[in-house]
């Protein structure tokens, strides 16, 4: 289970560099983290319970190293300050739909 997570990462990781859209980004995290529906592997968190605040700050503290993962680490090292606020925005909104932030 999880080699095949990692093996997405490696096919998946020179996408983010290229994206110009977080879009293309978010199908990535998609395909680790799942989204309306089950998560796609059951050791990783479905990012749709997590509020927004949640969201961005984990992203942060796992790009500034304060919390590690051996994948979540090298994935948040190639997002920039606006990925991370957008995905996280991308995630919360999944479950949220309309409700106030
Ligand atoms: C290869 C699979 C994989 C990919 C791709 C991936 N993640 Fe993760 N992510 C994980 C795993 C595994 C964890 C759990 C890490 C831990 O146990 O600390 C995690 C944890 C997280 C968490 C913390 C969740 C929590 O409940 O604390 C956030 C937020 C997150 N990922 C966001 C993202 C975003 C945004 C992307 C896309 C840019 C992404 N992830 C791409 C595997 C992945």
């Amino acid at each position: 289970m999880r080699k095949t997570a990692i093996t997405w990462v490696l096919l998946l990781l020179p996408i983010i560099g290229n994206a110009a859209e977080y879009q293309q980004i978010a199908n990535m995290c998609i395909a680790c983290h799942g989204s309306t529906d089950d998560t796609s592997f059951p050791s990783i968190p479905n990012l749709k319970w997590q509020n927004k605040v949640y969201l961005t700050e984990q992203l942060s503290d796992f790009k500034s190293g304060k919390r590690t993962d051996q994948t979540m680490s090298k994935v948040a090292q190639l997002l920039s300050d606006e990925d991370i606020e957008k995905l996280a925005d991308y995630f919360y909104k999944l479950n949220h739909k309309g409700s106030p932030q």
